[in-house]
């Protein structure tokens, strides 16, 4: 399975932060915002990525993530020429995807918690999947609702009156068939192909899965100052209780084996002195030392 990371958008909200540097390039505690999609992607165990975003950002995000090496994957770049919606990523990315199946996360969406994303990817065949989380405000989301069989049967976005609480993630999977679903869409009327009316074609089809995620897991956005905060305090909070970093890139490509430890070792040299460098080296330490890894979660 193939991954997009969708950052692009003109995340106007968070100006004057967004004046040289798009919102997902916004420190969210120690790392750059999309370093945590991308951790999200790499955790399912998907490698080849593609990330999406403006005119303006994408030399940016080269610049960050270079071709993807450094932790044993590959990213590609694309454009997106204005924000015409998030399904228009499968447009774009139709080269990319292929004749492959793909997840997508959209760049400013932070998952912490055991989704077992890695088991959902490896038994993908068919359809497309999302998931549903509980929110206090479902009017600001796409919303699902499911039957009692645990079936959905409803997908709305930012409905005026909610059907449920459960709000979806940006978080997508989806099979071979997305292109063509997408080609299919007409823009709603704020002139944007909407993700929740891709994700009703799945639906009227009967291909449409949706997966609770309990209350154990969280899910942040960070599109808004506060929600930025919130989400930088939630990272802190874990990072400093356990001596462990979440979404620590090398730490992941290590467990993951998608490099060696004497990958990890010159990519931990490479780095300058830092807090983040410590924390590399410790785990190539560790690893030298045959201790096990912590533990990844995702
Ligand atoms: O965060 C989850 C929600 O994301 C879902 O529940 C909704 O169904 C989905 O529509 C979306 O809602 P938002 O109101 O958050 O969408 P927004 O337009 O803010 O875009 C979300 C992210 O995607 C944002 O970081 C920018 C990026 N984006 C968005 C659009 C429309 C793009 O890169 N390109 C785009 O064309």
């Amino acid at each position: 399975m193939k991954g997009i990371v969708l950052a692009g958008g003109a995340g106007t909200r968070l100006y004057p932060l967004t004046t040289v540097a798009s919102k997902q390039l916004q420190p969210v505690y120690d790392k750059p915002m999309v370093y945590y999609p991308l951790a999200t992607l790499m955790l399912a165990g998907i490698d080849e990525i593609l990330l999406i975003s403006t005119p303006d950002d994408l030399p940016r995000y080269r610049e960050l993530l270079g071709d993807g090496s450094a932790w044993g994957i590959r990213i590609d770049y694309a454009l997106q020429p204005r924000p015409a919606g998030i399904a228009q990523a499968f447009l774009i990315g139709e080269g990319f995807i292929g004749g492959d199946s793909v997840a997508m996360v959209l760049g400013d969406n932070i998952f912490y918690g055991r989704i077992g994303l890695d088991e959902i990817v490896a038994n993908f065949t068919k359809g497309a999947i999302v998931f549903g989380y509980p929110v206090e405000d479902p009017r600001r989301y796409g919303i699902v609702e499911f039957d009692d069989d645990g079936h959905v049967v409803s997908i709305e976005e930012k409905p005026e009156v909610p059907r449920t609480n459960l709000a979806v993630p940006g978080l997508y999977i989806y099979d071979r068939c997305v292109v063509e679903h997408a080609r299919a869409l007409a823009p709603s009327p704020r002139g944007e192909l909407e993700i929740s009316d891709l994700n009703r074609r799945y639906l009227e089809r009967g291909e449409l899965h949706g997966i609770r995620l309990g209350r154990g897991i969280a899910w942040l956005d960070s599109g808004t100052h506060e929600s930025l905060l919130e989400s930088s305090n939630f990272i802190a909070t874990i990072e400093r209780r356990q001596g462990l970093k979440i979404a620590c890139l090398e730490e992941i490509a290590f467990n993951k084996g998608f490099i060696d430890i004497g990958h990890l070792t010159r990519t931990a040299r490479a780095m300058p002195s830092s807090p983040y460098r410590r924390y590399v080296e410790r785990i190539v330490e560790g690893a030298q030392n045959g201790e096990p890894l912590p533990q990844l979660i995702g």
